[in-house]
């Protein structure tokens, strides 16, 4: 075999015990970031989680997970409640001493190590699998799972001598002349058996421009013992992009939105242009739903079967039942939109805001923490805030409810076929009964009974022939 390629190895299973490590104390100097590299998002999740939960379909015995001084308590809510145990790496002297680091967390295992690079969410697991099967049927202490790049820059270059063994790699910072055209490197995941892979890393030294304990090094150890490494090749070069500056921060939210909107078109979920949208992992989309362009879909976010969302919407934490129609422009944040609703376009729905079916808000209306019943509408130019509003009750243009006194918030509640005038404002608390109406430009200050018609406005005044008089 000339060299051992992922597609022929299907036919090993995983082995039953393996540990993982997974590598996220790095200084993330590149980045230029307050924010520790691991936790940037992709796709609306943090790095971190995507090496993780490809770890975690392995079932690995153990994960070990090797954060910096400091960063425990920044990244473990990140995890979501992953039982990890935590390595802390004191000093960044390179990925080599990071894998040292985890020693006390792997001992009493004995069995294949994999070790996952924090900056590299691509890589699926059945990828991984594959690979760790592969590397443990070979034969070799280890294996590192490399990709041919189109531009190789910044990644370790695999020197191997036709073979499937590795006699070294080589970093960016430290490439001879001989390297410059290799174009396969190292996608950062390597395997190794337990035992060999501590004995090992012991023996690595840090004569290297960077000077750190490369991990990469482990090829050349593995090589003057006279057993290599092998490399195992994958196809997905894009897979394997890591996150080491903003730009490949970037490049890789890309490949994952592209992922995630092939994912929803196989699901039924159709797309006027899938490169244009941008849809967090999390989110969940239903059957025959039509989502325009520059669509946002971030967080828990869940559309219902049957939706439109037309362009430049941005849903945030939100769930929008079947059958809706969100219009042009609107951005709603932590909502919930029963069935067959119409909203905007350019409306925005704020957070606690609840929707019964067959509502309709229409442009330039807000609301917070307010509930419009089954068939109530909202159609221009409205601020609804800590309000219910009844079934079937029309909402008027430019009305408002006045909730803030300037230190507490106060509901406005009106009942149900309530005929609310334009321009009506409500100061709450304040409350509106059954099938009322009020005037157009009143300002209610009191309840109005069920049935009753609000006036509450200055009265009309006509002085005659008063602009005759003005001339003269
Ligand atoms: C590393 C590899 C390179 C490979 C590339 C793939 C080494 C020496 N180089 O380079 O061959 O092509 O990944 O993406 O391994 N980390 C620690 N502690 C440290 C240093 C790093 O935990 O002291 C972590 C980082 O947080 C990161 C991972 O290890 O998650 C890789 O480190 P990084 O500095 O990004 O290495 P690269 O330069 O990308
Ligand atoms: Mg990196």
């Amino acid at each position: 075999m000339s060299s051992l390629d992922l597609a022929l190895s299907r036919q090993y299973n995983t082995p039953m015990s393996l540990a993982v490590v997974i590598l996220a104390a790095g200084k993330s100097t590149r980045m230029k970031s307050a924010l520790t590299k691991v936790l940037h998002p992709v796709a609306g999740r943090p790095l971190i989680t995507y090496p993780l939960a490809a770890a975690k379909v392995l079932r690995p015995d153990r994960i070990a997970l090797v954060v910096g001084q400091g960063q425990r308590a920044e990244i473990e809510p990140a995890l979501n409640g992953t039982r990890v145990r935590w390595v802390i790496q004191r000093e960044q002297l390179g990925t080599g001493h990071a894998v040292l680091a985890s020693y006390p967390a792997l001992r009493g295992f004995s069995g294949p190590v994999l070790i996952l690079a924090g900056d590299v969410p691509g890589l699926q697991s059945a990828t991984l699998k594959d690979f760790v099967a592969t590397c443990a049927a070979s034969g070799a202490p280890g294996g590192v799972l490399t990709v041919e790049m189109a531009d190789p820059t910044g990644y370790g270059r695999i020197v191997r001598n036709g073979t499937p063994h590795i006699s070294h790699i080589v970093e960016e910072r430290d490439l001879p002349p001989s390297a410059v055209t290799i174009r396969e490197v190292n996608t950062g995941i390597l395997c190794c058996e337990s035992a060999w892979l501590f004995r090992a890393l012991k023996k690595i030294e840090r004569q290297n421009t960077q000077q750190e304990y490369y991990l990469t090094d482990l090829a050349k150890v593995a090589a003057e013992e006279g057993h290599p490494l092998i490399a195992i090749k994958t196809e997905d070069a894009a897979a394997c992009q890591g996150v080491n500056s903003r730009a490949e921060l970037a490049e890789v939210n890309r490949l994952m939105r592209r992922r995630i909107v092939e994912q929803w078109m196989d699901a039924g979920v159709g797309f006027v242009d899938p490169g244009q949208v941008y849809i967090d992992a999390d989110v969940v989309i239903g059957e025959d739903t039509v989502i325009g362009p520059g669509v946002m879909l971030k967080g828990r976010t869940q559309i219902g079967a049957r939706c439109r969302i037309d362009a430049g919407a941005v849903i945030m934490d939100s769930a929008v039942a079947d059958d809706v129609v969100i219009k042009p422009y609107s951005v709603i944040e932590g909502s919930q939109i029963g069935v067959a609703c119409q909203v905007g376009p350019f409306a925005r729905l704020r957070p606690e805001t609840r929707l019964e079916a067959d509502v309709r808000i229409g442009n330039f209306v807000e609301t917070k923490k307010s509930v419009l019943k089954k068939g109530a509408k909202a159609n221009h130019l409205t601020y609804l805030g800590d309000a219910t509003i009844g079934e079937r009750t029309n909402v008027g243009c430019g009305t408002i409810t006045c909730n803030y006194d300037g230190k507490k918030k106060h509901p406005t509640i009106i009942g149900e076929d309530v005929f609310i005038g334009s321009d009506t404002q409500f100061v709450a608390p304040v409350r509106i009964g059954k099938g009322a109406v009020t005037g157009a430009g009143s300002v209610i200050t009191d309840d109005v009974p069920a049935g009753a018609l609000a006036v509450a406005r200055g009265r009309q005044v006509n002085v005659k022939n008063w602009a005759k008089k003005r001339k003269r």
